[in-house]
């Protein structure tokens, strides 16, 4: 039998406290050590199929943080610019808030692995991508409520969508050319109230019980 530490409940209260949190100080409250070993833990246990364990993390604090988003915002400026200055307006400051944070958790993903994984597992090879995205939100959802429940904020960000700020940040950060990146969780101290939880669906729409 599975050993209980916590039970159930507490465990989906703490997965609720998660929230996406925007208004981020530049300071944390929680050392760079202690959030090394929660992602270390994450690593340690998170899922992924067959175990090939695709997921890589960087963690980025303090002025290296700057300069990362530094990096993304000069790498996106003209693209942006070139798609309509009111789209460089909200985008741009919506960078320049993320700026701010503290630091940030980055999630690739190693392209040799689900390669080799889709040679070692031929029946399933054309799900191995999709495999490879589902274990990375499994490490990003574990993350994201660990940074939360010590008191830290974040937001999920995905400025791969601009293609060559993909390469920048992969170059910034050192990572193999293999590695694609799928989101970066921005955190730091939260500068005012947690946000309360949006809206959802009623059961009946997302919930079928079938027996
Ligand atoms: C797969 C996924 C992708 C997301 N991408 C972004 C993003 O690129 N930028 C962003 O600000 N928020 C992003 N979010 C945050 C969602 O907008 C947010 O989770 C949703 O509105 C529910 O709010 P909550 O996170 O407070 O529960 C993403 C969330 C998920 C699960």
């Amino acid at each position: 039998m599975t050993p209980k530490i916590i039970s159930t409940d507490q465990w989906l209260v703490a997965a609720k406290l998660r929230r996406s949190v925007y208004n981020l100080t530049g300071t944390s409250s929680v050392s760079d050590s202690r959030i090394e070993n929660i992602l270390q833990q994450v690593l340690s246990f998170a899922p992924s199929s067959y175990n090939t364990q695709p997921v890589r993390l960087n963690l980025i604090t303090g002025e290296k943080h700057k300069q990362f988003w530094d990096t993304i915002i000069k790498t996106a400026e003209p693209i942006l610019k070139d798609v309509g200055e009111g789209i460089w307006h909200t985008m741009g400051a919506l960078m320049e808030s993320q700026k701010a944070a503290y630091g940030s958790v980055v999630f690739w993903e190693r392209g040799d692995t689900i390669r080799e994984a889709s040679e070692t597992h031929k029946s399933a090879a054309h799900m191995i991508p999709q495999l490879g995205d589902h274990a990375n939100g499994m490490a990003q959802i574990l993350a994201w409520t660990a940074l939360e429940l010590e008191g830290l904020g974040a937001s999920l960000q995905h400025m791969q969508a601009i293609p060559v700020v993909e390469t920048a940040l992969r170059e910034f950060c050192g990572m193999p050319d293999d590695c694609s990146l799928k989101a970066h969780l921005t955190f730091g101290d939260i500068a005012g109230d947690h946000p309360i939880m949006p809206d959802k669906l009623p059961f009946s729409e997302t919930l079928k019980i079938i027996k």
